[in-house]
Parts: C-alpha cells; sequence; structure tokens
C-alpha cells in the first residue's frame, strides 16, 4: 500500500507558508498534539484524523513548561526518525516539529491556567503540570488553526483540561476524545513504558486489574460506596512491590470532583509509581439505578 508523502516542518514560518494554501482549497485541518516516542495509541488518532479531515498535522514536542521541576525533560524518550515513519503510516501529512526556542522564544510571558480540574488527582502531585499543557496546546492550536483536535482518554484529565480551555476561551475547534489502546495484556500504551525493565512491565498490570475491578464491583456487585472500592483497588495495586500509589480516585466524569458513593456515571483513576516510572489509567463505569 502506497502512503502520502509527508512533510517534516520546524518552524513557524514554513508552517504559516504550507498550511493557508492548502486550507484554501477548502480542507479541514485535523491537529494531534504529541510528545513523540509515537506507539499505537497516537497512530489511532492520528488515523482518526485523517479519516475526518482533508488535512492532518501531527505535532512532536516535548514540551518543556509541563515537565515538573523534579521531573527529567532530558530523559523522555526521542525517536523522530521513526516517529516520522508511524505518522505517514497512520495518515498523517504533516509532522510539525519544532525546536524549544521555535515555540518558547525569549520573552516569551503568557501562561493559560485552568482552574479547578486541575487542582486534583494529577494536579496535586504536579502543580504546574496542567498548566504547560494547556499553554502548549493553546500555542499550538493558535499555530495550527485546526477546525478539530484528537486527545486520548488515557489521559482523561488533561482531556477534560483542554476542553475546558477551549470553551472557555472560545477557541474555535472541536476536541475530538479517542479511545485508550491497550497491550494484549491490558496495559495502556504509553511512551514512558519503554522505561519499564521485564519485572517492572509484569507489575505494571495492577493498575489495569484495580480499575477492572473497581468497574466490576460498582457495575455487577452494586457496591456505591467509593470507599470501599477504592480499598480494593489499593488492596490490588499493593500486591506489586514496586508499585507506588500516587492516587486511587472515583471522580465525576465532567468536574473530576471526588465522588463519597457512585449513583450515575464516574471514571475510577489511577495513579501509581512503578519502580521509578510514573503511570496512569483510567476506566469509565456505568452506576445503573440505586441500590
Ligand atoms: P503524549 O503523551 O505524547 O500523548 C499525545 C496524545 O496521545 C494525548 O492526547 C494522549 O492522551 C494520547 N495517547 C497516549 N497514549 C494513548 C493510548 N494508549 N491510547 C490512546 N491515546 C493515547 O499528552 C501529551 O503527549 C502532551 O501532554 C501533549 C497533549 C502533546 C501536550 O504537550
Amino acid at each position: 500500500m502506497g502512503h502520502k508523502r509527508t512533510v517534516k516542518i520546524t518552524t513557524m514560518k514554513r508552517l504559516k507558508a504550507f498550511l493557508p494554501r492548502r486550507k484554501s482549497r477548502g480542507g479541514s485541518v485535523g491537529l494531534v498534539p504529541t510528545m513523540g516516542a509515537l506507539h499505537a495509541g497516537h497512530a489511532s488518532l492520528i488515523r482518526r484524523s485523517a479519516r475526518e479531515n482533508d488535512i492532518t498535522v501531527v505535532s512532536i514536542f516535548v514540551n518543556p513548561t509541563q515537565f515538573g521541576p523534579r521531573e527529567d525533560v532530558r530523559r523522555y524518550p526521542r525517536t523522530l526518525a521513526r516517529d516520522i515513519r508511524i505518522a505517514r503510516e497512520a495518515g498523517a501529512d504533516v509532522v510539525f516539529a519544532p525546536s524549544v526556542r521555535e515555540v518558547y522564544p525569549d520573552g516569551f510571558s503568557t501562561y493559560v491556567t485552568v482552574g479547578r480540574l486541575t487542582a486534583g488527582l494529577c494536579g496535586a502531585s504536579r502543580p504546574t503540570h496542567f498548566r504547560g499543557v494547556a499553554t502548549v496546546c493553546a500555542k499550538l492550536f493558535g499555530m495550527v488553526a485546526p477546525h478539530r483536535a484528537y486527545f486520548g482518554e488515557k489521559d482523561y484529565q488533561q482531556l477534560v483540561v483542554v476542553r475546558r480551555m477551549v470553551a472557555d476561551l472560545n477557541m474555535n475547534l472541536e476536541v475530538v476524545s479517542c479511545p485508550t489502546v491497550r497491550e494484549p495484556d491490558g496495559l495502556a500504551m504509553s511512551s514512558r513504558n519503554a522505561y519499564l525493565d521485564a519485572d517492572a512491565r509484569k507489575q505494571a498490570l495492577v493498575l489495569r486489574r484495580s480499575l477492572l475491578a473497581a468497574k466490576a464491583l460498582v457495575e455487577r456487585s452494586g457496591v456505591r460506596n467509593v470507599a470501599r472500592v477504592a480499598a480494593a483497588m489499593r488492596r490490588i495495586i499493593r500486591t506489586a512491590p514496586l508499585a507506588r500509589i500516587d492516587y486511587v480516585a472515583v471522580v465525576h466524569p465532567e468536574t473530576l470532583e471526588p465522588l463519597k458513593t457512585v449513583a450515575a456515571d464516574a471514571v475510577a483513576a489511577v495513579a501509581v509509581n512503578i519502580a521509578d516510572t510514573r503511570l496512569i489509567d483510567n476506566i469509565r463505569i456505568r452506576a445503573k439505578g440505586k441500590r
């Protein structure tokens, strides 16, 4: 099967020159923001965008502003040549891979903070993370002016935060959410899985197992009490000696407020360090009627 050409662009100037010409022919533009080290999860977002738009732009930018002071941006995997191949095979027209100076030139001083939604879950242990995510997404939306932008449900809080920003700041685009792509054994695909050695990789399955247990407790056993659900999740995670729990939570799917009882739709979410690697995952829970 022949793939179309994929253009690699690294500067705003070239992006500006390229996109309006394509857009003036009447095409819609889809944007898939990534930090690279692309895997099948990213590819599913790119394929979806390629199906739904005339032009698909994949941005690859390891965004320094979303890493905390104790997190190492330099350690993040960089595999640009391979990423371009994966993006092309999934149907990308443009890979936009700007430098840090291109995105944050001297004098840069404007940040987007999304309140409330960023206080809990990952925001609690990574207080500046979502400010960095919102800022870089706002910038990418400004640079590419996409009709649609694609985000994975794997990073559930990020998805909700970006949706909120787009609504609150009247950004003229549709945020499209895409289901989590998993390894055959259930581990959510993540660029960070590359950090796991064989033992840690096996123990990482406790995230998914704890979430499936939470879903079964609510949907099949009729448990409504979140404290009970969370205790069961923690017990499962603790069976992995390398696991250190950051949080176990059951929250409202839109407000992300912690729930005490599950009476309607909810999201169970976990963040766990396995050895030195922080992994997250979540699952949608649908409570049918009250008991
Ligand atoms: P990154 O971790 O590279 O993820 C890019 C996009 O791919 C995000 O929308 C993420 O939710 C999605 N994704 C990651 N793993 C997935 C999986 N297993 N299944 C489905 N989708 C998955 O998230 C970021 O980068 C950054 O924060 C970014 C939004 C690019 C801003 O810098």
